[in-house]
């Protein structure tokens, strides 16, 4: 699909440039930023942003690229190092800052922006800023102490964050640059759908099959509703594991649902396999090796007995794709996540990764377009390691019994008061902790349930949940009555950093 490019000059906000972008109709794509110029032309962008980054122009290390070169393929729109780029390529004069200005600010519009307010507040981050304009460029808009924003006939440049929700009117300043360049607002769900389809109808020949590890969330989900419309059922295997790691009854009510909705899908008991080789793993990361490893056992068997899969699917998301591309590169690994990821060389099987370009709620989007029900939409995510890194300390049966009971009566409270949707993630944790309490007069040496609720966007940040007194009261008595073996419930009120969201 055309689009927009943005080449990504290692600013925290890049993808939000894409994502708002998107938000407002247009198509976009994040690029390394000394991507050749022929990636370029082949991709017939209607216009390229050049993003934020940590870097000053002045240093030997800062990614460059001509300008010029650029606004040959199309309209240019630079954000902060963006426009500090073009400054600086272009004989302007770049400032060098003492430090970094951070946070709000009120810029003033010298001329016309899309019908926002003459004044209005920005966010900034940046060091340095633009001293003097190259030629050919008209101030547009300024700060108290600086140049905000400058126009020519084919560039843009902004020394704030449009992308940022903290600046006001930041999509309509998006979207006047997508008109700027001419460029149709054509990026919506009813046609990416059927762009979907038909690039799976293509890739995958008439007589090949298709496998999906289901895991009852909503990427592997879509994903195979998606498969299934565009190559038929008969040629769309589903596989849904029971690493009896599950929620209280999400192994058949799963296998239900999916089969309720049209898909060929079987469930593999596995629960024994698994629990068996958990036993006596404490450590978090082994507990998530093991529970890898089974799985990669267990789907490997399968495959062997079954046979004849050409592809399999995977629910890759773009923001697993960008890491790729950024000039910072990747983050450091705080757990091993995506426990499905590296199959054995020997199974080798060509992949489907039909959302590799698109974010989560626009794949939320595409499966709702698909028929998908709402509540299976809004799920809130579940761990591949499921309840085994929600138990602390050992994982055993028993333990999991009372995990399952509390979580249930927690998770449906929540919907019952209507909280669940205003929440990211909420679930319980079992702690390897027992405290003395008294229950219908007698003494009880029970285990401790901490209950965790958080609001996000993306999982990579979180704030804990304001619960009210009432409910916070009504969902610890429910659990202590109800869940014999837990005496105490606590609720952790820590942010995402410094925890991570789930406790292992
Ligand atoms: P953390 O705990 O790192 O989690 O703050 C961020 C988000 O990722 C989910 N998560 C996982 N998802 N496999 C998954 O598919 C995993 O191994 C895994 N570990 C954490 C977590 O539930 C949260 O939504």
């Amino acid at each position: 699909m055309r689009g927009f490019l943005i080449l990504d000059f290692g600013s925290q906000y890049t993808q939000l440039i894409a994502r708002r972008l998107r938000e407002v109709g247009h198509y976009s794509e994040i690029l390394s930023p000394l991507v050749s110029i022929e990636e370029i032309k082949s991709k017939k962008p209607y216009g390229i942003i050049l993003s934020g980054g940590p870097n000053s122009v002045y240093e030997a290390t800062s990614p460059r690229r001509s300008v010029t070169a650029l606004a040959e393929v199309a309209p240019l729109l630079g954000v902060c190092y963006g426009m500090q780029l073009m400054a600086y390529e272009l004989g302007g004069q770049v400032q060098r800052g003492t430090s970094r200005e951070y946070g709000p600010e009120t810029v003033e519009w010298l001329s016309e922006m899309a019908g926002v307010p003459q004044k209005q507040n920005v966010w900034m981050s940046h060091g340095d800023v633009v001293a003097s304009l190259p030629t050919g460029f008209k101030l547009w808009a300024k700060s108290s102490t600086h140049i905000a924003a400058f126009q020519s006939e084919k560039m843009w440049g902004l020394q704030f964050h449009p992308e940022v929700a903290h600046t006001e009117h930041g999509e309509k300043i998006l979207s006047a640059f997508a008109k700027f360049c001419s460029a149709p607002a054509d990026w919506q769900t009813s046609e990416v759908v059927k762009e979907l389809l038909q690039k799976v109808k293509a890739q995958v020949g008439p007589e090949q099959k298709v496998l999906i590890a289901l895991s009852g969330g909503v990427d592997s989900s879509v994903a195979a509703m998606l498969v299934t419309k565009a190559l038929g059922p008969e040629r769309v295997q589903c596989l849904f594991v029971n690493n009896g790691l599950l929620r209280k009854n999400e192994f058949e009510d799963v296998l239900h649902n999916y089969q309720n909705l049209g898909l060929r899908v079987e469930g593999v008991r596995a629960e024994k396999e698994f629990l068996s080789q958990l036993a006596g793993v404490t450590d978090p990361e082994k507990k998530r090796k093991v529970i890898g490893r089974v799985f990669i056992e267990t789907f490997e068997k399968w495959v062997e007995q079954k046979g004849g899969f050409d592809f399999l699917v995977q629910g890759t998301l773009y923001p697993d794709v960008i890491e790729s591309v950024s000039v910072v590169g990747g983050s450091h690994t705080i757990k091993t996540h995506h426990n499905v990821g590296g199959l054995p060389e020997h199974m080798k099987f060509k992949l489907i990764e039909p959302f590799r370009f698109l974010f989560k709620d626009e794949v939320r989007r595409v499966g709702l377009e698909l028929g998908l029900p709402a509540p299976l939409i809004w799920r809130h995510p579940f761990p591949g390691p499921g309840l085994g890194i929600r138990i602390l300390g050992e994982v055993s049966e028993e333990r999991l019994q009372l995990l399952r009971e509390a979580d249930d009566i927690y998770v449906s409270y929540l919907k019952e008061k209507d909280l669940y949707n205003k929440i990211w993630q909420a679930f319980c944790v079992l702690l390897p902790v027992k405290s003395v309490g008294v229950q219908g007069d007698a003494r009880t040496y029970d285990a401790t349930l901490a209950i965790r609720a958080v609001t996000s966007t993306d999982g990579m940040t979180a704030d804990w949940f304001a619960f009210s007194g009432p409910d916070l009261r009504e969902i610890s008595r429910r659990i202590t009555n109800q869940v014999r073996g837990i005496n105490r419930v606590v609720y952790d009120v820590t942010c995402k950093p410094p925890a991570t969201i789930e406790w292992e």
